[in-house]
């Protein structure tokens, strides 16, 4: 069959590269790391219920605007109605923001696997090991300059084929990896100095089951606001991106159904991710170890690996590279974004416009490595959690901006072009919108509400 330019093959195509964005560091190591730091049960099933409601929201709006515009997000909002042209520029800012530090967890994860592939598996468990590499100035920067540049090669040689390839490999080997590790984990047991036993199977009732005691109302709402922010990184949605993938898909791809799969997959592995990480912090740290944030992947999974004998040096390195792929796959679907739509602006190459913006990356990722040394400093979010320079850019685009993009993208849709424009796209394919009740009331009348509340409480406004 003859393919129009960058598009993909099929559904499947579709969903694999959807998906290849959407599944990447944000499930392994930031679903589990928030999920711990929240406590565990109430943030998986807040988390839960927003897929269902918000996701489901986001993801259809996204790629029903690319599908029926067949524009990216720059221009897609503009060329419906050109007074809000402006929404498109706004979005352009969340992928531009997280660039800046994805190749940053993007290269610690590279630095991973070299230690396994050196062999310095027990070096790796040791307490102050990924702090004393994330505060050295020179390696965490060399091993973020190397993940960027396989990224911006990807890039400059032009992706949407390479990226659909790498998925179907990728994607299923790591789900496998994940699911043994995780099983590994949850038998395993360890006794304290103070002759404290802790299971892993007490640590996955942690992860899972909710635990309302002593619930604030503001604690619910950083835990809601939380839950929301991960929603929209880990799906990818309210940057534009999906809007992009959505304009690749052909006419006759079952969107509504294409979707559902995008969730489902998406949330199953951010799901065993933490399964498989936070019972390994709460056996060997308890419940103090899990508030660490960033760090908590890197920290615990290497003394799982040890205790895994001979053969867990083996099985780490395998872990990492596949992480470092479904990382590469994200950090490509972010840096392509960003080309693209540079390409259009300045109405250059290809090969010019990845140069230039891998360049000024590099620049940034740099600034972002040196907040754990030269620029080190220790603030308290609004939000109440402790940051590092890394954590203030996550939170500005996935805490404060993504909400807003929303709050916005939800008007638009709901009350001035009108949830049936969505709805003629999602069945133009002669398929049903099965969620379509569901859809218009979220986007009209829950979605703004609730993004509203949160963006003015990521100001800290709302307590
Ligand atoms: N969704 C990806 C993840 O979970 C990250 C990502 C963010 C990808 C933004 C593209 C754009 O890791």
């Amino acid at each position: 069959m003859e393919k129009k330019k960058g598009g993909f093959t099929g559904s499947l195509g579709f969903v694999l590269s959807a998906a290849g964005s959407a599944v990447g560091v944000g499930n392994i190591w930031r679903f589990p790391y928030l999920a711990a730091q929240d406590g565990g049960g109430l943030f998986i099933l807040v988390y839960l219920v927003l897929v269902l409601t918000f996701g489901f929201t986001l993801l259809t709006t996204d790629i029903a605007i690319g599908r029926r515009t067949q524009k990216n997000a720059l221009e897609a909002f503009g060329s419906i109605r050109p007074k809000w042209g402006f929404l498109g520029k706004l979005t352009f800012l969340v992928p531009a923001l997280i660039m800046t530090y994805y190749t940053v967890i993007g290269g610690w994860i590279t630095k991973y696997i070299t230690v396994y592939m050196t062999g310095q598996g027990a070096a790796a468990t040791q307490d102050g090991f990924f702090t004393s590499f994330i505060s050295s100035p020179v390696s965490s920067v060399v091993f973020m300059l190397v993940f960027l540049a396989v990224t911006a090669l990807v890039v400059f040689f032009g992706v949407e084929k390479g990226i659909e390839r790498f998925s179907k490999v990728v994607m299923p080997g790591l789900l496998v990896l994940i699911i043994g590790v995780g099983a590994y984990t949850i038998m395993q047991s360890h006794t304290t100095a103070d002759g404290t036993v802790r299971t892993g199977l007490d640590g996955l009732a942690v992860y899972l089951i909710p635990n309302f005691e002593g619930l604030t109302f503001g604690r619910f709402m950083k835990i809601l606001l939380d839950a929301m922010s991960q929603l929209f990184f880990s799906l990818s949605v309210s940057m534009g991106i999906m809007i992009t993938y959505g304009s690749y898909v052909d006419k006759d791809v079952n969107l509504s159904r294409s979707i559902g799969y995008i969730e489902l997959f998406d949330t199953l592995v951010a799901l065993l991710a933490g399964a498989m990480i936070v019972p390994a912090v709460y056996i060997f740290s308890g419940t103090e170890g899990m508030s660490s944030g960033p760090s908590l992947m890197f920290v615990s999974l290497p003394k799982v690996f040890q205790g895994m004998g001979p053969v867990g040096g083996i099985i780490a390195l395998a872990f990492f590279i596949m992480l470092g792929f479904a990382a590469i796959t994200s950090s490509v679907s972010i840096l392509e974004t960003l080309v693209a739509n540079c390409m259009n602006i300045f109405k250059t190459s290809r090969k010019k416009m990845c140069l230039i913006i891998g360049g000024i990356s590099a620049v940034a990722a740099t600034v972002i490595c040196m907040g754990y040394n030269v620029f080190y400093f220790e603030l308290t979010l609004p939000n109440g959690s402790p940051a590092q320079l890394l954590d203030v850019v996550d939170y500005v685009s996935n805490s404060f901006l993504m909400p807003l993009i929303s709050f916005l993208t939800c008007i638009f849709v709901g009350w001035v072009i009108k949830p049936k424009w969505i709805e003629e796209e999602m069945v133009a394919s002669g398929h049903k919108f099965s969620r379509k009740g569901l859809y218009s009331f979220m986007i009209r009348f829950v979605a703004p509400v609730i993004m509203a509340v949160l963006f003015f409480q990521s100001l800290g406004l709302v307590k």
